[in-house]
């Protein structure tokens, strides 16, 4: 018997929570666990811009033939540009380059495995807390990791102190993973002022940034979310991007990500891309086309990128009108002051909810939400949010 030893696993902590929601005979059971956006309606929709794209792509597609192993040109141009600005230096000059992964998780995968195969660091120091599957890519890839501490609980912000207090213990050559905007499961984001002295701090010791971009446009808009990046890059001639279109053009199940690495020249990007794409062909061997040609048929017209603008524009008003709303009926069922949910970026809002208290949201009202306490505000409706609501105060008064 090659197989009788392995023992079961368990369940994924965000995923596994869809596996168990879809068991549950509740009849007003909730999901609140993954992070995928809903609309009004409780729908995942399909943007119009991505529909439109789609029917261009069946109209003109004629060929199902590879794509190049790091995607096509175009998609990485307009990954990089959306990420730095189609003007920055660091577009125009070259000096970074693109290839698509299956999701940002592909992508930070892909990115550790880069890291790991050339040596270049040992070890990735990871905020605490973060999303559950960067400690497991990291480590799987062959890396070690260390944690620094991100989340203050007294005050729900952000431990910048002592952030900074434990990332001087990192080597010269670390690698430290920052989540670009909307941190999850914190949803709490560095102020411009904290980027820069982040910044300086990774220039000074000689870190190595290693940015998950996962979530553009759902904290203040395209460009506003890339500040912190676009800081980073103005002072670390060289980091590592992973970023995702899962969330932002609604392609979840499509897996389109990119890793985009920057470099000191074009030259040693040319360099660094003939080696990437090894670590690509022994992976995945090359991308799937389909979502990759959707993203770079939206980005690259005209109407459908202001479409996809005004439609993510409209996804990001939508969560901040529920996390207001939540906020209301949290206080009017006596829950407490829950207004600090309202300061958090992104889909989702850490609750301050304890390990018991999520376990019996679950048990007795059929609401899934993350251990941590993690909840996806995106998936919050005028619908459920009064059940929702209660539901939570009932079991913080408890
Ligand atoms: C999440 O954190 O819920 C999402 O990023 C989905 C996932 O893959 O975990």
């Amino acid at each position: 018997m090659f197989f009788d030893r392995i023992e079961a696993a368990p369940a994924d902590p965000i995923l596994g929570l869809t596996d168990a929601f879809k068991k549950d005979t509740h009849p007003n059971k909730i999901n609140l666990g993954a992070g995928v956006y809903k609309n009004e309606a409780g729908v995942t929709p399909i943007l119009n811009c991505v529909k439109s794209a789609e029917k261009v792509i069946l109209d003109t597609e004629t060929s199902k033939a590879y794509l190049p192993i790091n995607g096509l040109p175009e998609f990485g141009a307009l990954t990089r540009e959306l990420i730095f600005g189609a003007d920055h230096e660091i577009v125009t000059s070259g000096r970074a380059v693109t290839c698509h992964c299956p999701g940002g998780t592909g992508a930070l995968r892909i990115g550790s495995d880069f890291i790991h195969q050339q040596n270049v660091a040992t070890t990735v120091w990871i905020s605490d807390p973060t999303w559950a599957n960067h400690y497991s890519i990291v480590t799987n890839a062959g890396l070690k990791f260390e944690r620094y501490p991100y989340y203050d609980r007294a005050t729900h912000g952000l431990a910048f102190d002592r952030m900074m207090e434990t990332l001087e213990q990192a080597n010269e050559g670390d690698v430290v993973l920052l989540h670009a905007c909307c941190h999850n499961p914190t949803g709490i984001d560095p102020t411009i002022e904290q980027w820069e002295q982040i910044a300086d701090f990774l220039a000074r010791k000689k870190l190595l940034p290693f940015i998950d971009f996962a979530y553009q446009g759902f904290g203040h808009g395209i460009d506003e979310d890339a500040q912190g990046v676009r800081i980073i890059a103005s002072r670390c001639r060289e980091m590592l991007i992973a970023s995702s279109y899962s969330k932002n053009l609604g392609l979840y199940n499509e897996r389109v990500g990119a890793l985009t690495i920057v470099c000191e020249d074009a030259a040693a990007a040319e360099k660094i891309l003939s080696q990437l794409k090894i670590t690509v062909r022994t992976s995945i061997s090359n991308p799937p086309a389909h979502g990759e040609k959707i993203v770079t048929t939206v980005l690259g017209d005209k109407d459908l990128r202001a479409q996809w603008e005004s439609e993510l524009t409209a996804m990001r008003e939508r969560i901040r009108e529920m996390r207001v709303l939540l906020t209301e009926k949290l206080a009017e069922f006596g829950a407490g002051d829950f207004s600090f949910i309202t300061e958090q970026n992104g889909m989702f809002s850490f609750s301050g909810l304890n390990k018991e208290q999520v376990e019996t949201l679950k048990k007795e009202h059929g609401i899934y939400i993350v251990g941590s306490g993690r909840i996806c505000v995106a998936c919050i409706t005028k619908e459920n949010v009064e059940p929702l609501a209660r539901a939570i105060a009932a079991v913080v008064k408890a």
